[in-house]
């Protein structure tokens, strides 16, 4: 699509291959990081799949490379989801990766790592894009998967 719309890139893209369990900010800060800009972090489909200690980390990790008006997108997987749809429920599919949800209180953990965040379901935020879900799936309603935070 962007090759058919002839788009050119306005930045350029450096990617970093990282196992985000271990130790990445070096391999960041080696391609250019700058941790005293602010910088906009996405983890999309990601969290789910790392034990509860490393997405501490990952977090620790990440606030501490994020000056004050740096922003983060998260996905965080719904209390319940792995029991669902995880390797006990469905064995070989991707969700049988799965290792960790989410906090109780996904905006007072975050608060605690120095963020001011909203946790939002997919349904409120599509339609606050302007593209309403008309499906009534029970997997939408569901709280607070989608957070969006800003570093204070
Ligand atoms: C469902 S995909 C998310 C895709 C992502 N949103 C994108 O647009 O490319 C899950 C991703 O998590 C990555 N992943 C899982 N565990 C990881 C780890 N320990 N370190 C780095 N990446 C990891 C996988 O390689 C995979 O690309």
């Amino acid at each position: 699509m962007l090759r058919q719309e002839r788009a050119v890139a306005r930045c350029e893209r450096i990617t970093v291959a990282v196992d985000l369990r271990e130790d990445w900010p070096g391999a960041l800060a080696a391609a250019g990081h700058d941790p005293a800009v602010p910088t906009v972090w996405i983890a999309e489909g990601l969290l789910i799949y790392l034990p509860e200690d490393a997405v501490e980390l990952l977090l620790a990790r990440i606030s501490a490379q994020s000056a004050a008006g740096s922003r983060m997108g998260l996905t965080l997987g719904s209390r319940g989801v792995i029991e669902r749809f995880g390797a006990d429920a469905v064995p070989g599919s991707a969700a049988s990766m799965w290792v960790s949800e989410m906090p109780d209180d996904p905006v007072g953990w975050l608060a605690g790592h120095g963020w001011e965040a909203g946790s939002h379901t997919l349904r409120e935020r599509a339609a606050a894009y302007g593209r309403p879900i008309s499906a009534p799936t029970q997997r939408e309603e569901r709280p607070g998967g989608l957070i969006s935070a800003v570093r204070r």
